[in-house]
């Protein structure tokens, strides 16, 4: 059956077929070639979207909105503490006004509940920006990225390594489990993912004739991966007084050239971005003072090598945002 995500909201993964995902990553390529070209595509003109921000971002608002004006959108982007939501007005009341003004509503903020809530109660495409719990739009973008290296993606190895139980690992290892990925999550036992969804994916896994793994072992997280991947030790909404705890468990899973020489001759290094991998950031200044390490998740020797593929990566969110927006509005 063809594939058609017309009004449907993207929360999470979970909700995807394989072949819906892979019809979004088609179309990402699709909207990528259009824009390297000069071709326009303002398919979506006279209609608009409205951009939530509980959190701050970069790479997610910019996406959205360069492609939201590639397609010829109109866009409002309401920052973090700028609505009324929440304080004031609650959520269900501030979905039903926005569902009003708007074709399509982006989501960035806490828990994966409010998102859902809001899908429910504006009656138009709602898209997850990030919460606590996942992150799925990055995924597209990994994907593509990947598929651009190694010309597919079924079969090959992927390895996360830190804290695996954050909204990035968790959509990872629901993406790869769609897409017969083998997914290793690869840290340390206090920050393993939630054990319902690692029963999910390896259902899903098997379905797909891919494995999911879960160690702290270095060397098998390491050995033969294709794709080597991190994220921050601290996401956005965590207290500050986690980064003792977190950097004590973490230290030694540091993305580091001895793991990327362990790895698949051909691999890849990603981090979906921002990335602690110096300290010319206000945060990797106050560690490095307080707890004297000047790299985190990954050294500057990866981060900064051929292998590292995070700026094609930052390049692919826009365009399969813009692939996510236009297959649920067309
Ligand atoms: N990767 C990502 O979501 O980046 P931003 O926080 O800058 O949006
Ligand atoms: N895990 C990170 C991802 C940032 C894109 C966070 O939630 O802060």
């Amino acid at each position: 059956m063809p594939v058609n995500l017309k009004g449907r909201s993207f929360l999470k993964l979970l909700d995807f077929t394989t072949e819906e995902i892979e019809y979004l990553l088609d179309l990402s390529e699709e909207f990528k070639r259009m824009k390297m070209t000069g071709m326009p595509h303002k398919y979506l003109e006279g209609r608009n979207i409205v951009l939530l921000f509980e959190k701050t971002s970069t790479r997610t608002r910019c996406s959205f909105e360069v492609a939201a004006y590639d397609l010829g959108l109109g866009v409002t982007y309401l920052e973090p503490g700028t609505s009324q939501m929440g304080k004031k007005e609650s959520i269900e009341d501030t979905a039903r006004v926005l569902g009003r003004f708007y074709d399509g509503i982006e989501y960035r903020g806490f828990s994966q509940k409010i998102v859902e809530e809001i899908a429910e109660k504006s009656g138009v495409p709602v898209w997850n920006g990030l919460t606590d719990e996942f992150h799925p739009t990055q995924m597209l973008a990994d994907v593509l990225t990947i598929k651009e290296n190694f010309g597919q993606v079924k079969g090959l190895n992927f390895t996360y390594f830190g804290d695996a139980r954050n909204n990035v690992a968790n959509s990872i290892m629901v993406v790869c489990s769609k897409l017969g990925i083998n997914f290793t999550a690869c840290g340390p036992k206090e920050l393993m993912p939630e054990k319902e969804l690692v029963e999910t994916c390896k259902e899903l896994a098997k379905a797909q004739g891919s494995k999911i793994t879960l160690t702290d072992d270095i060397k098998t997280g390491a050995k033969d991966a294709h794709v080597l991947y991190t994220d921050i030790w601290v996401s956005m909404g965590e207290p500050d007084s986690v980064w003792d705890e977190r950097i004590k468990l973490l230290q030694k899973y540091r993305v580091s050239k001895e793991m990327m020489e362990m790895a698949n001759e051909d691999a890849i290094f990603l981090h979906c971005l921002p990335s602690f991998h110096d300290t010319n950031t206000t945060i990797g200044k106050e560690i490095a003072e307080k707890f004297g390490i000047e790299e985190m998740e990954v050294s500057d020797e990866v981060f900064e090598s051929a292998q590292s593929k995070v700026f094609d990566q930052a390049e692919n969110r826009m365009h399969t945002i813009k692939a996510v927006i236009y297959a649920t509005l067309k």
